[in-house]
């Protein structure tokens, strides 16, 4: 009888839908994705997922600590972890907290304020989830159609940022701002969350019409797609006298901010390299970066201290949206000497990186042959 009532319990739990009582929020990517399966897989591939995971944030959060005290924990966590600073779990005890930049942040987002010095977030954690449509039904939560989700306003609390110098330590939406991108309505979504085929939700949830999805993975910089898709390079040699002059022309094409954007510590590395059939080869470099210093003149050089300590911009030689730059470089090659020239280009990421694979990524080479 008791082993009985046990089972019957056991039943009605598993038969019931589970995510009606779970759903409690602020909840877990798991949860929303019983029944958003394809959105979450694209969302696990997301930096977004790794945002507090990171060994490399984890390093550099420590860092931050033993360097300005405890408090800069919930700098670094308000955007790496928005969630456990709304829910004031700066241990980050709970699971939803491991999530970096989650469901269920972005999705109670309920307006942005652009006053005073950083963009800010209204948020309230409710069955309510705010999104892009107007009348779409859900048994799990109810849904609010959300302006603010289908503009670049919504990414605007994290990917802008001025530290408590005042400093604008990330201006990945201003530079978008002051783009042709903006006057014509492309917004961050259109380049990091396009449309692609998938279904919104599960089929044995609920059968919808097939609208596609918007791509969660957000590719942007550690995608080469991406990078390739920014820069557009040409390549011209000639050689006259004992001059071999090579002259590349790089043209931000297809980003609608700076390239590098964002991190301070990110650069884009132009290597040119000529190697002649006899005689020595040559290699010359150009790096397109900000150089940042902290209050006291010194260039900045790691994560911790550039969200925290920015104070003054020394240089900025970054390629802006639409931009085209070119660079000459001359090589002391004999006349005649038959010679390849290879133009390579590298993102470089971060400093603190513990790989080679995590720090920099060639993603494009063009080659000549000249004499
Ligand atoms: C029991 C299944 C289920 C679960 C669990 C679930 N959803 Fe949904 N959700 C739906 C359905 C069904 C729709 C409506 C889809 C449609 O009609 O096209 C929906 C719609 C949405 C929308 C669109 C709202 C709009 O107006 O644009 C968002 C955003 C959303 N869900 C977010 C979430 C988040 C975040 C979670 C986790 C906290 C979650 N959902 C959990 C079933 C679920
Ligand atoms: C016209 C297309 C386009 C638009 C609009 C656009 N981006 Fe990008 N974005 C790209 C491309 C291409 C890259 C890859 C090149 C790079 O990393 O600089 C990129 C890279 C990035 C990166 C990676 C930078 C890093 O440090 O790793 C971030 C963050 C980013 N974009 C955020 C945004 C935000 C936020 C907006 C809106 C305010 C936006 N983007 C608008 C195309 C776009
Ligand atoms: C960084 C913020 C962010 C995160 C994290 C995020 N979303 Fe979204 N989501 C958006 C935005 C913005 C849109 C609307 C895009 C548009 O319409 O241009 C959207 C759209 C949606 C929609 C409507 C269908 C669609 O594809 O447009 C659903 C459902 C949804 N998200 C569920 C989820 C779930 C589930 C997760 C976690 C696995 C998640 N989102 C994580 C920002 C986010
Ligand atoms: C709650 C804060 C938050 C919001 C809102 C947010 N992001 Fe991010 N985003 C981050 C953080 C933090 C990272 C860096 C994660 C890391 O690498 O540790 C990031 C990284 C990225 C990257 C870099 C990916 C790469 O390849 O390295 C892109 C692109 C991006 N975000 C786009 C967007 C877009 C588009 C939106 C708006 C739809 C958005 N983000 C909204 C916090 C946010
Ligand atoms: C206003 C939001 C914001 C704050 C505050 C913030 N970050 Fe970030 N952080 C980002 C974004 C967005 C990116 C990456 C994408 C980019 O370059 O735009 C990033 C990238 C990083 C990276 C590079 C990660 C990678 O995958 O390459 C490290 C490390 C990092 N942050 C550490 C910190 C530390 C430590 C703090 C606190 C002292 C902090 N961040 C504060 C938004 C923020």
């Amino acid at each position: 009888m008791w082993i009985g009532a046990y089972l019957l319990c056991a039943f009605l739990w598993t038969s019931a839908p589970k995510w009606v009582t779970d759903l409690e929020p602020p909840s877990s990517a798991e949860l929303c994705g019983d029944c958003h399966r394809a959105i979450e897989d694209g969302w696990k591939h997301s930096a977004h997922s790794q945002a507090v995971e990171s060994r490399l944030f984890q390093d550099a959060m420590k860092m931050a600590e033993a360097d300005f005290g405890a408090s800069t924990r919930k700098t670094c966590l308000g955007c790496h972890s928005p969630i456990a600073v709304q829910i004031g779990d700066l241990k980050l005890i709970r699971k939803v907290s491991w999530e970096g930049v989650t469901c269920d942040y972005c999705h109670s987002i309920r307006s942005i304020s652009m006053e005073g010095p950083n963009p800010r977030a209204h948020v309230e954690f409710s069955l309510v989830k705010s999104g892009p449509w107007k009348d779409v039904e859900s048994s799990a939560h109810a849904t609010e159609y959300s302006a603010v989700h289908t503009t670049s306003l919504v990414c605007a609390p994290c990917h802008e940022y001025r530290d408590a110098l005042g400093f604008p330590v990330l201006s990945t939406y201003s530079e978008w701002k002051a783009s042709s991108y903006a006057k014509a309505g492309v917004g961050c979504q259109s380049c990091h969350m396009y449309q692609v085929e998938g279904q919104v939700v599960d089929a044995r949830v609920k059968q919808v019409a097939q609208h596609g999805i918007n791509l969660h993975a957000m590719p942007g910089s550690h995608s080469i797609e991406q990078l390739n898709k920014a820069l557009h390079t040409e390549l011209v040699a000639t050689h006259e006298g004992n001059r071999l002059r090579v002259i590349v022309k790089l043209s931000n094409r297809g980003a609608g901010h700076s390239v590098p954007t964002g991190s301070p510590l990110r650069k884009l590395i132009l290597e040119v390299r000529a190697n002649p059939y006899s005689g020595r080869a040559f290699r010359q470099e150009r790096v397109f970066q900000r150089k940042i210093a902290d209050p006291k003149g010194k260039v900045v050089e790691l994560e911790p201290v550039a969200f925290v300590k920015s104070a003054r911009l020394l240089s900025d030689t970054r390629i802006a949206a639409n931009e085209t730059r070119t660079e000459t470089f001359d090589f002391l090659v004999p006349a005649g000497v038959l010679t390849q020239v290879e133009a390579n280009l590298y993102y470089y990421y971060s400093p603190m990186a513990t790989s080679e694979a995590q720090q920099q990524i060639k993603f494009f080479t063009i080659r000549r042959m000249v004499r």
